[in-house]
């Protein structure tokens, strides 16, 4: 398994330990970063980030096809809310919490999107933090294949400069520019929620160097005391990997520097 999906795994870990829920999305923040630097700040900042999420669902959709439905937290809430929503992710894991949360009967399929295949139309197909990991075009195609009235994002570009040359995670100006190019769609709003989201790395970063990393130190410490040939093998084997817990990594800095998170409308244009 590859460490990106891992620690994708262990975010919505934590959401569902903590607060139930199963995100995996990064949270969201109109106020900027909260008093408290907390794991309960998260949680509410990815419910947030969810409400902003269905304020921009077109009225009248029912039936949403949910693209990358990480372990179906948003589907759940989703269908709570009286919506028809059947879910395509590749990771089986992942699919395996969806499966245990969602109603019976509700799809959830093993698939990438580029490659899903099924008789079943949507009005529209939802990307939440999951658009970036799909080749834009095939996503796009696949969109105007399964979607009768279009599309709804949340989720980042990368900005000039930082574009990865392999069809995904490209800039918001080649996004621009595909839709344009297939011309199935126009884009009804498109907002840049930047700073709205980079709140969630200083969240990661407190809480990694204020409350777990000095823990870690002070059990290193005890460990080296009270029991030394244990604590030669621990720091042996994860020494290196605890040593980094020390380290700051400016990711919300980073993360604003290189990338635009922006919340996308997109509806069928009239044939
Ligand atoms: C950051 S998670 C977001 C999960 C969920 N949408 C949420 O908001 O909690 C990204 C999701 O995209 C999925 N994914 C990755 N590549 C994909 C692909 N090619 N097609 C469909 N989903 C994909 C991952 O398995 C994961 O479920």
């Amino acid at each position: 398994m590859k460490l990106k999906n891992l620690e994708l795994e262990a975010t919505a870990l934590m959401s569902e330990v903590i607060f139930g829920h199963g995100f995996a999305h990064y949270g969201y923040f109109p106020d900027g970063v909260p008093e408290v630097l907390s794991a309960e700040a998260m949680g509410r900042a990815q419910q947030a980030y969810f409400e902003k999420l269905v304020e921009v669902i077109p009225e009248g959709v029912t039936r949403v096809l949910d693209v990358g439905s990480g372990t179906g937290a948003n589907a759940k809430a989703l269908i709570a809310r009286g919506l028809d929503v059947t879910c395509v992710s590749p990771s089986v894991q992942m699919n395996e919490m969806a499966r245990a949360k969602l109603p019976d009967g509700t799809g959830v399929y093993d698939a990438l999107f580029e490659e899903f295949e099924s008789d079943a139309r949507f009005d529209i197909c939802l990307f939440a933090e999951s658009f970036h990991y799909i080749d834009l075009e095939k996503a796009l195609a696949q969109v105007d294949r399964y979607a009768t009235r279009g599309m709804v994002m949340f989720d980042y570009f990368r900005r000039p400069g930082f574009a990865h040359g392999d069809g995904t995670r490209g800039t918001h100006q080649a996004f621009l520019d595909a839709v344009a190019a297939q011309g199935a769609f126009r884009i009804v709003s498109d907002e840049d929620m930047t700073d709205a989201i980079t709140p969630t790395f200083v969240i990661h970063e407190s809480i990694k160097n204020d409350k777990v990393a000095p823990f870690v130190t002070r059990f290193r410490a005890e460990m080296a005391r009270e029991y030394p040939w244990r604590a030669w093998l621990m720091e042996k084997m994860l020494g290196r990997v605890l040593d980094k817990l020390n380290r700051r990594t400016g990711r919300a800095e980073k993360f604003a520097r290189e990338h635009e998170y922006r919340l996308v409308v997109l509806e069928r244009v009239a044939s």
